[in-house]
């Protein structure tokens, strides 16, 4: 066959869209993570805070609102890093304290590796809270090639300074959380976490060579306490009248920024156009600290949607239906089997995922295939943050021992919860179960608590009834029967709870900084 110049254009047209094979075609994943982001903290949300670059990215993109993560920051991480729920890796209860000795268990394989086998780059820069007392622990020995950023969390956004007791030794101590590498990093006082943070990942994006697909985990400080933010972030929320929502709103304003930068970064260096960029809050927002996840009840800490349901969404020129909004039932350790798909790349070596691969769901609309979600089982919760009305726990503790439901098999009195479709079944008690008010509007809104006490077992049906205002376990007992046999299943399947006692010997002294000590 004669090849004509059509046929030759037509040739030269594949190889300038699939240059170089496979390879090229591995999409570059961004993934910011957002620290205590609450529900009515974006501006899309109608917040009186403004996310200029957040709403823009998402309207271009795929918005997620029926979307979950868990109640706090180690959960979160662990699931988005291991595809597993709490349960499964016995870190079912609360975070990784710095003195404790654990981390995510080193025979998980982690979300990096994965991406590292499947070819990629791999960078994580900012809070890891996934354990460090030991040096296997750390992300440049769980498949980050590089990692600058801090280990634990709460500490100072300019010194850098974590400050913890520890008891046994009778003493607070106060010493430096950043490191390079595995090394510390010193010579970063006074420049603000935000910004350096985004600008240590806008220069990964620079120097990467876009040849090779690109993993970058952005995990940002930003917005958890302690409320600390540049006068000039703050400067146009002086209409705010609660000090501590004005300066969560300036820090809000500095990571909408950082989030702009590190995209106009992606756009600069040529990468944009083959990138998918998620972003997410770890958990909800913490009302102590400026956060609101109104109009849903509860906080951070909690199991009620205030908790749990998070703000996220995907910006990419891949996606195959941009500028939509996606209602479909998506969890954070989904992402692992996601983006491994994405990479193609292998989850060969991960234990049983939790997680389900929800691209098409993301990216055409289609129906997601996760049908349930363990949102979480803790027979040992305790809520550590007062809260309204905390005599409502009494109320429960007492309803617990004659409850109808004592025979299911489940143990009602263990805080627990999970949705199946559009129903969402909680026991024991959930955590700060408050509709805390809108901020800069009148407390008449605020119906602080129903009319009912709390019951040791509540169903809603989350569709119609997102703030959790009508408990119907009453009307509809089959459905709570199902959904505490599903709940006593995978009770069976928990692992026992690793929660060790602090160990002393993480005292990094009065001239360390936190990290391995074992
Ligand atoms: C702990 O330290 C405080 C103040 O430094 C001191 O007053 C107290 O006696 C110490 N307690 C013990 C048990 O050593
Ligand atoms: C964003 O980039 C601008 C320009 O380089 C810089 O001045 C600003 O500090 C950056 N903001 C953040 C939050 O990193
Ligand atoms: C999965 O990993 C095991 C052990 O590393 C290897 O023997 C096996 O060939 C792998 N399977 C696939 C499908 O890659
Ligand atoms: C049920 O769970 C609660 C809370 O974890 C625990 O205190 C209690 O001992 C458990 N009861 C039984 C019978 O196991």
């Amino acid at each position: 066959m004669k090849l004509t110049m059509e046929h030759y254009f037509i040739i030269a047209v594949f190889f300038v869209s699939f240059p170089v094979g496979l390879a090229a075609q591995q999409p570059h994943i961004v993934f910011i993570l957002a620290d205590d982001f609450g529900w009515y903290d974006v501006g899309y949300h109608s917040s009186e805070i403004s996310t200029p670059n957040l709403d823009k990215m998402s309207a271009a993109g795929v918005r997620l609102e029926n979307y979950y993560v868990q109640p706090l920051c180690t959960p979160s991480r662990n699931l988005l890093m291991t595809g597993r729920y709490q349960i499964h890796t016995g870190m079912q209860h609360q975070i990784i304290w710095p003195c404790q000795p654990y981390c995510v268990p080193l025979d998980e394989k982690l979300l990096p590796q994965l991406m590292k086998e499947a070819g990629y780059a791999t960078h994580m820069v900012g809070k890891w809270h996934l354990g460090m007392y030991k040096k296997d622990c750390l992300p440049t020995r769980r498949g980050f090639d590089s990692y600058f950023g801090y280990l634990t969390g709460s500490e100072d956004y300019f010194t850098h300074v974590r400050c913890t007791p520890i008891p046994a030794l009778n003493l607070t101590r106060c010493a430096l959380d950043l490191r390079d590498g595995e090394e510390v990093a010193t010579g970063y006082k006074g420049v603000y976490s935000t910004e350096l943070l985004s600008q240590r990942a806008t220069s990964i994006i620079k120097q990467h060579n876009s040849n090779k697909p690109l993993f970058l985990y952005v995990a940002l400080q930003a917005v958890h306490s302690p409320l600390q933010v540049p006068e000039r972030y703050v400067a146009p929320y002086s209409f705010i009248k609660d000090p501590h929502r004005r300066l969560y709103a300036g820090m809000v304003s500095a990571m909408d920024e950082a989030v702009g930068n590190i995209t106009l970064a992606l756009q600069q260096g040529g990468l944009w156009d083959n990138t998918i960029l998620v972003f997410s809050t770890d958990n909800g927002g913490q009302t102590l600290s400026g956060g609101s996840n109104w109009p849903l009840r509860g906080r951070k800490w909690s199991l009620w949607e205030g908790g749990i349901r998070g703000v996220g969404f995907i910006a990419s020129p891949l996606l195959k239906q941009p500028g939509t909004v996606s209602h479909e039932l998506i969890h954070i350790s989904d992402w692992l089997p996601t983006l491994v798909g994405l990479a193609g790349g292998s989850t060969n070596g991960t234990k049983p995922l939790d997680g389900f691969n929800v691209w098409n769901t993301i990216s055409k609309g289609f129906a997601s295939p996760r049908l349930e979600l363990l949102h979480n089982i803790d027979p040992l919760y305790n809520d550590i943050a007062p809260c309204p009305g905390t005599e409502r726990q009494l109320t429960l503790a007492r309803a617990v021992s004659g409850g109808s439901w004592a025979n299911s098999g489940f143990n009602v009195s263990i805080h627990a919860a999970i949705r199946s479709s559009n129903w969402k079944l909680l026991t024991g008690y959930p955590g700060c179960d408050v509709w805390f008010p809108r901020p800069g509007h009148n407390n008449s809104e605020w119906r602080s608590s129903p009319e009912d006490p709390l019951k040791s077992v509540m169903l809603f049906d989350i569709e119609k009834d997102p703030e959790e205002r009508n408990e119907v376990s009453d009307t509809f007992p089959t459905v709570v029967e199902y959904l505490l046999s599903r709940l006593h299943q995978y009770q069976t399947s928990a692992l026992p709870i690793n929660f060790p006692d602090n160990d002393p010997k993480c005292d990094p002294g009065t001239t360390g900084a936190w990290g391995p000590w074992a």
